[in-house]
């Protein structure tokens, strides 16, 4: 068969295609076009065929597939080129390492399973097959690496953005970046970056998305909740990553990933942690203080009790009522 493939032709379309027509498209032979359907229908593609008139695609599989994705998804850069995998380790560091070997910017690799994703501050993070979605997008902006702390409150913003319009939950963002519904997280964000002393090289913000998991483990059961468990849906996998991803190209390119003031505005408007109590931590200080705003490239302002404003970068925070 030629680069094209049956799904590519049946996914542009919702008429029927005769066997005879794919076979000449593909340039292969008609009983290999038959062998292909039924391989596609084995894994849960539900073709039918119909004498006289052909094959049409009726429905793609709900797990993550780089088709449904694509037929779902409208943007220029993001997911201009989109690897979806059956497993890997962590989609961060597959990423990274294509990053290194050069490829284009808005490339994204999502999984079907991770067996090593990684969590921010050295944590880990579960992915179980075809439960969560779990993805990465590899950035090459122009900018400094100075200039980089927005990125990941953009991301936040976009992502809580597209679960509220996606889902209609009351989604916020914990600053910096956990997407959260009422006291819980759904959502977790890794950003890494590889930079020269003046300029990035690229950044691979990675996702984690709890859709379908129904029980967490004992030690985060408290914080953790899921698509499922706040709605009781299931939503579908590829349209809600290509939402995302719609969404994570809007907010990274509005402004060349600088925060606009309208980005400002909404990140504010949608922060959960403005006006609450927090702790964070200055080496091994514990420092109680109130969250009071976040500033252009990310960082959260906090009033002492003192009365004086410090900047938090960075670190875990504990908001008061969250977690
Ligand atoms: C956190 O809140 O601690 C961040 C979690 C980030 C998880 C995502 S899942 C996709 C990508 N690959 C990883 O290994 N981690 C991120």
């Amino acid at each position: 068969m030629n680069n094209q493939t049956i799904l590519d032709i049946l996914t542009q379309t919702n008429e029927y295609i005769s066997g005879q027509a794919l076979a000449n498209q593909l340039g292969v032979s008609r009983q290999a076009v038959w062998k292909e359907i039924q391989s596609l229908r084995a894994l849960g593609y539900d073709i039918e065929s119909v004498t006289n008139r052909g094959y049409r695609l009726n429905s793609m599989p709900g797990y993550l597939n780089a088709h449904a994705v694509k037929a779902a998804l409208n943007t220029k850069i993001i997911g201009s080129e989109l690897t979806v995998l059956d497993s890997v380790g962590s989609t961060n560091d597959y990423l990274k390492q294509r990053g290194a070997e050069g490829c284009k910017s808005g490339a994204v690799a999502a999984t079907r399973e991770q067996t090593k994703g990684k969590g921010r501050l050295g944590r880990t993070w579960q992915s179980k097959r075809d439960e969560n979605i779990a993805f990465s997008v590899l950035l090459r902006p122009e900018i400094a690496p100075s200039e980089s702390a927005s990125v990941t409150p953009l991301a936040g913003l976009a992502v809580c953005k597209a679960l509220r319009d996606f889902t209609g939950l009351d989604c916020r963002i914990k600053w910096p970046n956990d997407v959260i519904v009422g006291r819980k997280k759904l959502c977790g964000i890794l950003t890494e970056m590889s930079a020269e002393f003046d300029a990035v090289e690229y950044i691979v913000l990675g996702i984690g998305i709890n859709v379908d998991q129904a029980v967490f483990p004992d030690e985060i059961a408290y914080k953790a909740t899921s698509l499922l468990l706040e709605t009781g849906r299931h939503y579908d996998k590829n349209k809600l990553l290509a939402a995302m991803l719609e969404h994570l190209e809007a907010e990274l390119f509005r402004d060349n990933f600088k925060m606009s003031q309208t980005a400002l505005n909404e990140y504010t408007d949608l922060c959960a942690t403005i006006g609450k109590g927090i702790t964070f931590t200055r080496g091994s200080r514990r420092i109680n203080g109130m969250a009071v705003d976040v500033a252009e490239n990310g960082e959260l302002k906090v009033m002492l009790s003192d009365g004086s404003i410090c900047s938090v970068y960075y670190g875990e925070v504990t908001t008061q009522g969250i977690y």
